[in-house]
């Protein structure tokens, strides 16, 4: 059995483990402590973790701009997949943020990742082959 809770700024640690342990997702400076307390404070309730016996197997964090929902690093621990939890975590970001008006979300999705392109997929997300993401980082800043 797995139950779903609110992440916190306490489940830091156990999640960048998760992440760290993950094929397919990649870690930046936007996920250092820092950043993720601010995320955290700024998309109250909006991001999740998974527990199973006591230990975290899932995580997910989602916020929006006011118009669109974002979704990022969905990971299920290996032992535990296949079990309904990464839907459990999506699920519970889209309830949450269309309780707040938000009726439309994004996944950024490394080309690399073929399994996670068929989970969205497969769950019926739009691959967007209309769009180029273009990012700037501001000179003299190293950050990712
Ligand atoms: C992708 C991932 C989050 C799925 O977690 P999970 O808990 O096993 O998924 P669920 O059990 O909720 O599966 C839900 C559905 O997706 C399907 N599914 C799960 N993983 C899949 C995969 N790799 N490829 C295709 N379908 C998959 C399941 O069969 C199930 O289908 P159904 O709804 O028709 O029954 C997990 O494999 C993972 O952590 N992968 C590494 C990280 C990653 O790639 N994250 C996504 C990119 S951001």
């Amino acid at each position: 059995m797995h139950s779903i809770r609110t992440m916190t700024t306490h489940d830091y640690d156990d999640v960048i483990v998760l992440m760290k342990q993950t094929p397919g997702i990649s870690l930046r400076d936007a996920d250092s402590r820092e950043s993720t307390d601010r995320y955290l404070q700024r998309n109250p309730g909006l991001s999740f973790v998974s527990e199973a016996d006591g230990e975290l197997v899932g995580c997910i964090m989602s916020g929006h701009d006011g118009r669109r929902g974002y979704l990022q690093h969905l990971v299920v621990r290996p032992t535990h997949r296949r079990q309904g939890i990464a839907n459990g975590l999506v699920n519970r970001c889209l309830t949450e943020l269309e309780s707040l008006g938000i009726l439309k979300s994004h996944i950024d999705v490394l080309k690399t990742n073929a399994s996670g392109a068929l989970y969205w997929e497969g769950q019926g997300w739009q691959l967007r082959s209309d769009i180029h993401r273009y990012s700037l980082v501001r000179s003299g800043s190293e950050k990712t």
